[in-house]
């Protein structure tokens, strides 16, 4: 089986950093690079986390890229009150074993959308759209060479976390987003929806300290820090693994269900900016733009993220 080509946009963020390992990890992936956003933390450490990753994973090979340091349009807002200071609290990671890369983020998913063969490259984004709306923007002929973007943000039945009304990396650039929703692009949504299933355990935390490996052990002390903000906000035990289910998706698509609905994104009301309109019950005649997923099987989901995790 040839690999599936994907660039993974992100802003690492500890659940970034499950998802970076779970695809370097697995062989029906083939990263052709990260593309660092700014988003949970500001630029220059999502770029350093990104190679401290890499570092982790013994993939310095992996190519790093800087991207947009700002929204399109916005003032960055940013999630350390969920992710600490650095954005990787929890752990104590390798240094970079390599430097970013020279070229612009956008500019190495536009000359990649265009140097590959049409239909072969998946966008993976992570984080804020910043990075792949700018790329729209600059080039649009890429749009019909995407294989399709598989993204984690938005919310329907769980509406918000950062505001009432809208989750994290949509609220951030919104205008983003929508330039995104409005590309024609095959589009796969994994939304808090998903991701408030995907609750970690005591139990799988304590199976990656059992397995005693550097990477089963970061991932154990990232996962530890990440619970507790989310565990004081829903009550409960465990925290939504969010970024870790596009990857998931990609490689067991079977362990997530869902709609194929339009997604309108808002961008005009101060009140619900960032929210994720997405037509679930088909009560409006608008184009159906995106598969928005709303349920995973959590015991397979874990299951894979610790298969795959001990390999590294
Ligand atoms: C999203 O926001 C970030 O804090 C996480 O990394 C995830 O991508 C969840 O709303
Ligand atoms: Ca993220």
């Amino acid at each position: 089986m040839t690999p599936r080509k994907i660039i993974i946009d992100t802003d690492p963020g500890q659940d970034d950093a499950v998802a970076i390992l779970l695809a370097l990890a697995s062989p029906e992936l083939d990263v052709l690079g990260l593309t660092a956003v700014a988003g949970n933390v500001p630029l220059d450490l999502t770029v350093l986390n990104s190679l401290k990753i890499c570092a982790l994973a013994g993939r310095a090979d992996t190519p790093v890229f800087a991207g947009c340091d700002r929204p399109l349009r916005h003032d960055l807002v940013t999630a350390e009150h969920v992710h600490g200071s650095t954005g990787l609290d929890g752990a104590d990671l390798p240094a970079p074993a390599a430097t970013a890369q020279d070229q612009h983020a956008v500019d190495f998913i536009i000359d990649t959308l265009r140097s590959q063969d049409a239909g072969t490259v998946t966008l993976c984004p992570l984080g804020p759209l910043t990075n792949i709306g700018a790329a729209l923007q600059k080039a649009p002929d890429i749009a019909d060479r995407i294989a399709e973007i598989v993204l984690m943000g938005g919310a329907y039945f769980e509406v918000g976390n950062i505001t009432p009304a809208a989750e994290f990396n949509i609220f951030v650039d919104p205008e983003a987003a929508d330039i995104v929703f409005k590309s024609g692009c095959k589009i796969t949504v994994m939304p808090l929806d998903v991701t408030h299933k995907a609750l970690t355990s005591r139990a799988w935390i304590d199976g990656l300290r059992a397995i005693d490996t550097p990477v089963t052990n970061a991932v154990a002390g990232l996962t530890d820090f990440f619970e507790r903000f989310d565990v004081a906000k829903y009550g409960g035990t465990g925290a939504p693994l969010h970024d870790p289910c596009v990857i998931a998706y990609l490689i067991q698509p079977d362990l997530f269900s869902g709609r194929h609905v339009n997604v309108e994104i808002e961008t005009a009301s101060e009140l619900t900016r960032g929210m994720t309109v997405a037509d679930w019950w088909g009560v409006t005649d608008r184009p159906k733009t995106a598969m928005f997923m709303g349920d995973v099987d959590r015991d397979g989901y874990f299951d894979l993220l610790t298969e795959r995790l001990r390999t590294l």
